[in-house]
């Protein structure tokens, strides 16, 4: 049996220990040997669950066990997390995570210490839950020049803002049942503030460009600000708010990265991604746009993805599976007050004037029959754009709107 031990019996963790038992047989006909959960380890004890006699609290007693190859970091948040992964790579014990808050930290350092002690630092759960992404990305569309992404990566916002729209759900009730579900971050604001999107993008954007995409570096915008009124107006415009994280390729060789609330048009197949799903669109210079879709959050389809990494560490003890991921090369990202796009902006009606005096008498109008102006702009940067909305004195709220191609 090859053994290995979880670290964090939470949401995640007890998913992963409940996918190697529960699909024990098809993955013990994968991996000839067989998998086992030697140790979980946690500050608490479980004396109600089935495996409360795997529980440890001491992380010297699975560090020290040579029978450990393998260890599934659940914990989350980046210490002890980070100290503990460390520890185990350098001792040739491979390890498989959904901690993206790590993975965006310390990734490409961890990887590198994998690779020297001949072991693995794999992550797919950090990025899209359940659905394998990163996997595709670094193998099936490696041939690829990627250029752009554009992803619903964070399940509690993507239910957040399914529901307020369907059913005209209060925010922080819907909150309430994402953590619930075990779908939010301990801290919440890490999801609402567009925190987890980001960190997850930069991830995304890191492993298409073998370089390193600093989570600080990148743009984010949450979904605290979004009212009813703004997805009234997003109907309006044929479309739905939906919180993107985008990566983009620019002409300079540069990218934009980002992540904010969009109007998507109800064509595009991001519009039809609902609940805690996930769906991340692809565009590769040959292939052309590919997508995935998958529940991006919640117990048992994160630790699926946590468990596909146990498996492809078990068939390759002793070894280190490449992923080309460079600390040193910092990506030098566009700067954000440059990237162009159109704007949904809702007003005062007094303000029609000042509008039209600010952006033009070309915007496209929505509304302005409920007390609101609420009109589309042409495409302008976002230093232009803030520039000239700044010169308004009643902007109730801007969305950004996602470019049709
Ligand atoms: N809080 C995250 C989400 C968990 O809602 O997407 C999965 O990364």
């Amino acid at each position: 049996m090859i053994q290995t031990a979880v670290l964090g019996f939470g949401t995640v963790g007890s998913g992963v220990v409940e996918v190697l038992d529960r699909n024990s047989d098809k993955i013990n006909g994968t991996v000839r040997e067989g998998i086992n959960v030697k140790y979980i380890l946690d500050l608490r004890e479980f004396p109600e669950s089935p495996y409360r006699d795997k529980v440890v609290h001491d992380y010297d007693v699975i560090l020290n066990d040579p029978d450990i190859k393998i260890i599934c970091e659940t914990m989350g948040g980046k210490e002890p997390a980070y100290t503990f992964s460390r520890k185990a790579l350098e001792k040739g014990i491979s390890v498989c995570t959904s901690n993206k808050e790590l993975v965006a930290a310390k990734g490409p350092e961890l990887i590198s210490i994998a690779k020297e002690h001949n072991c693995s630092y794999m992550f797919e759960a950090s990025v899209g839950g359940g659905i394998p992404l990163l996997r595709p990305i670094v193998t099936s569309l490696e041939q690829e020049k990627i250029t752009k992404v554009t992803g619903i990566l964070n399940g509690t916002t993507n239910y957040i803002l399914t529901k307020m729209d369907a059913e005209g759900a209060d925010f922080d009730e819907t909150l309430g049942e994402a953590q619930a579900k075990g779908y939010a971050e301990r801290n919440p604001e890490a999801d609402v503030e567009g925190y987890d999107t980001g960190r997850k993008i930069a991830i995304l954007t890191s492993l298409i460009s073998g370089g390193t995409v600093k989570f600080e570096d990148v743009y984010c915008e949450g979904i605290a600000k979004i009212t009813q009124e703004d997805f009234r107006a997003a109907r309006l415009a044929g479309g739905v708010i939906k919180l993107l994280g985008i990566c983009e390729l620019g002409e300079d060789g540069r990218y934009t990265v980002m992540t904010a609330p969009f109007i998507v048009g109800r064509e595009s197949p991001l519009a039809m991604v609902n609940d805690v799903y996930n769906g991340i669109l692809i565009h590769g210079n040959m292939v052309d746009d590919v997508m995935f879709y998958g529940q991006g959050a919640g117990r048992y389809p994160t630790a699926s993805a946590v468990v596909a990494d146990v498996v492809d560490c078990a068939r390759n003890i002793g070894k280190w599976i490449p992923i080309d991921w460079d600390g040193s090369k910092v990506e030098e990202l566009a700067p954000f007050f440059e990237r162009k796009g159109k704007f949904m902006v809702r007003v005062d009606i007094d303000e029609r004037a000042a509008v039209a005096m600010a952006f033009g008498t070309s915007v496209q109008v929505l509304d302005a029959a409920t007390g609101e102006f609420t009109f589309i702009t042409g495409e302008l940067t976002e230093k232009d754009f803030a520039d000239k909305a700044a010169s308004l004195k009643t902007v109730r709220n801007s969305i950004r709107v996602l470019a049709d191609k």
